[in-house]
């Protein structure tokens, strides 16, 4: 394992100022997204509305990593450059999102278990080879009526473990994501029992398989009640209890926590993170962002309109969010900037 090169894309990934953009949608989960505006799903729509993103002026300022798909990695820009080499060109890192998907968990109605490490370290060899330096493996969690159980907590947590292994192993700084998530009704009390209990297990395996800490990085939800609860807590509550989850179960010699947005508003999402750099404590970490519909959703909806600029407009909201997000990294963000 190369602990220097890994050390070394980790920080740079969370360099000052900058986060990174989640755009390694599924063909399935893309395909959705494009209908849902009106726009026809093919290879050639999600490759022209992404590259159409990847062109956008200046996006490098706040934005130091991109994570792909499989399809995404594969394609050109509309001059012919590889997708990879263009990001690299920028001083992007190009990501690529390896696991194959979260499938049923057998014997446990309603919970799932991400797949994807058959084969793993030849698909790392290929990516890396590809220009990618950074890799994405999400698992999800789902609170409910006894859920989640500790079958789906522990191999979930194997899983990521076993994965970033892999990828240390290949030179991918593996992005290990154990995302609970917001649908439901518990309260933000339980979403924090939640994912402390994943967090621990998910530190645990990384300690048993050998995972290279300061060559890695964590992709958690923020601590917030579920969607359908009647008792939401504020901005300032979710950013307090967000920081006091993560201090104590995450290593301190990690470098970094980029935080996936997981449905919330494009505003809630950049005003948390605000928050918590704006305390007055200095973090362990670095506190960023890995964002997909925080940063795109305004993006997409610009693009599909069909509108003559769109294209140019698609990435004016894209910058402006990357922006946010970028003066959210050292607690810079004001409501007033949004206008
Ligand atoms: P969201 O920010 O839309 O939750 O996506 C981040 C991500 O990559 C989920 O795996």
């Amino acid at each position: 394992m190369d602990k220097e090169l890994l050390e070394k894309t980790a920080n740079e990934l969370v360099s000052p100022g900058r986060g990174i953009l989640a755009a390694d949608e599924s063909n399935g989960t893309m395909s959705k997204r494009l209908e849902a505006v009106g726009v026809d799903a093919s290879a050639e729509s999600r490759r022209s509305y992404r590259t159409n993103l990847f062109s956008t002026d200046g996006y490098e300022s706040s934005i130091s990593g991109v994570i792909l798909f499989d399809e995404t990695i594969r394609q050109s820009m509309d001059d012919g450059i590889p997708v990879p080499n263009a990001l690299s060109d920028r001083g992007v890192h190009p990501g690529i999102k390896v696991d194959t998907g979260a499938k049923e968990l057998a014997h446990h109605e309603g919970e799932k278990i991400t797949e994807g490490l058959d084969g793993l370290r030849e698909r790392c060899e290929e990516y890396f080879e590809m220009g990618a330096r950074f890799a994405k493996w999400r698992a999800v969690i789902k609170i409910g009526d006894g859920l989640p159980s500790s079958a789906c907590l522990t191999t979930n947590a194997h899983a990521l473990a076993r994965y970033a292994a892999i990828c240390q192993e290949q030179g991918l700084v593996p992005i290990i994501e154990p995302e609970v998530l917001m649908e439901g009704d518990h309260d933000a009390n339980r979403c924090y029992e939640v994912t402390a209990d994943i967090l621990d297990e998910t530190f645990a395996q990384c300690k048993l398989q050998g995972v290279h800490i300061p060559g890695a990085l964590l992709k958690p939800n923020m601590i917030i009640a579920g969607k359908d609860c009647d008792s939401q807590i504020s901005r300032e509550e979710v950013a307090r209890m967000t920081v006091e989850c993560l201090t104590a179960y995450v290593p301190h010699d990690l470098p970094g926590i980029v935080f996936l947005s997981g449905g919330q508003s494009d505003e809630d999402a950049t005003a948390h993170l605000n928050l918590m750099n704006q305390m007055g404590v200095e973090h362990p970490w670095q506190l960023s962002y890995s964002y997909g519909r925080a940063l795109q959703a305004e993006a997409l909806r610009t693009w599909a309109s069909g509108e003559s600029g769109s294209d140019s407009s698609s990435r004016e909201a894209f910058a402006h969010r990357a922006r946010m997000n970028g003066l959210a990294r050292s607690g810079e963000w004001e409501e007033g900037l949004e206008a």
